[in-house]
């Protein structure tokens, strides 16, 4: 039978977290801004059990799609809902059930939306428990915990803006509420390289001296040009970004890519945009062959045309308000 459930929103980095400082608790090596995915959602339900150990289920909910989570990734999951009850003072052996409101093999990343959903499932059993831990936990405590089981959910629990320096994220005012997301959806058969295995892989690039000093100043750039609305600035800044950390990935011991001939050229259509418009979106990419891309609220109808730009085979998930590109 349920007892609680919980759902938190996916975010994307345009600052990326990539490098820790420790692997085992997620603290990062620089500072991480993200705008969060309101719109692309993960669900965590917690069911009474009889047995003597947690377990995971997919969530069966019309509409939404319980992922695909191997056995490893169970393992993950429960072991974050582990350290929960424990810091909660939560007894007892509980059904762990887990959905999206996106298609597990649509390549959107859902690990901080499940493990944000995770931590404030479990926040919400202890308040039914009556756990004494919980009544005085805050915001930024719970930020902490859940970056604890992956550590970009801890960006998931703010909306629009979370910006994460060491410990927790917290939000962001004076920020852009009202920006748009697309995400072009593009094939990946290469071998995947985890992010937890990226973030300790980039530290054997050369390139990934000066990282930290990179991502730090290209971070107050951006909250600069967010707040004046320089949106060059914006665009050239995401672009600089993820080229950084996907060199990183490249130049890396062993070397890794997830870029595909598919990102280059939408990132390549990108710049031909700004330069025959003089506009275009701000893009970015994670560890993945997708590229997204941010827009404006006035940009809306340049959206629409660039994704009817695009190949055929590119799909093309769009948040809301830019719903019927
Ligand atoms: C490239 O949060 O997935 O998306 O802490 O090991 O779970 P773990 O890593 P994860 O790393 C995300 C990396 C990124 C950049 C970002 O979201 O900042």
């Amino acid at each position: 039978m349920k007892i609680c459930s919980a759902t938190a929103p996916s975010n994307i980095a345009l600052i990326k977290y990539m490098g820790k400082t420790s692997h085992t608790v997620n603290t990062p090596a620089n500072a991480s801004i993200s705008l969060t995915l309101d719109h692309l959602l993960s669900e965590v339900e917690i069911h009474d059990s009889e047995s003597a150990t947690d377990s995971w289920q997919p969530l069966i909910k019309e509409g939404w799609t319980a992922p695909e989570l191997s056995e490893k990734g169970q393992a993950r999951f429960l072991k974050h809902f582990a350290k929960l009850k424990e810091h909660f003072g939560i007894d007892g052996s509980y059904q762990v059930l887990s959905a999206n409101n996106f298609p597990s093999d649509c390549g959107i990343a859902s690990s901080a939306s499940s493990f944000a959903a995770l931590t404030l499932a479990a926040f919400e059993l202890a308040k039914v428990k009556g756990s004494a831990e919980a009544e005085s936990t805050s915001m930024k405590q719970l930020s902490e915990l859940s970056r604890q089981g992956s550590g970009s959910s801890c960006r998931s629990l703010y909306t629009p803006w979370a910006l994460w320096r060491h410990e927790y994220a917290e939000p962001v005012e004076g920020l852009p509420a009202d920006l748009e997301h697309q995400v072009i959806i593009l094939n990946d058969e290469k071998k995947e390289v985890s992010s937890s295995e990226a973030h300790k892989r980039v530290t054997t690039s050369p390139s990934f001296e000066g990282r930290i000093e990179r991502a730090e100043s290209r971070l107050e750039s951006l909250l600069t040009g967010l707040g004046s609305g320089d949106w060059k600035q914006v665009s050239d800044i995401c672009l600089v970004e993820f080229e950084d950390m996907h060199e990183l990935f490249e130049t890396s011991e062993p070397s890794f890519s997830y870029r595909t001939d598919d990102s280059r050229k939408v990132v390549e259509m990108v710049k031909s945009f700004w330069q025959e418009n003089g506009d275009g979106p701000a893009p970015t990419m994670d560890a993945g062959a997708n590229v997204h891309l941010l827009w404006r609220a006035d940009q809306a109808l340049q959206a629409a045309e660039f994704a009817a730009s695009l190949p055929d085979d590119f799909q093309v998930v769009a948040s809301p308000g830019l719903a019927g590109d």
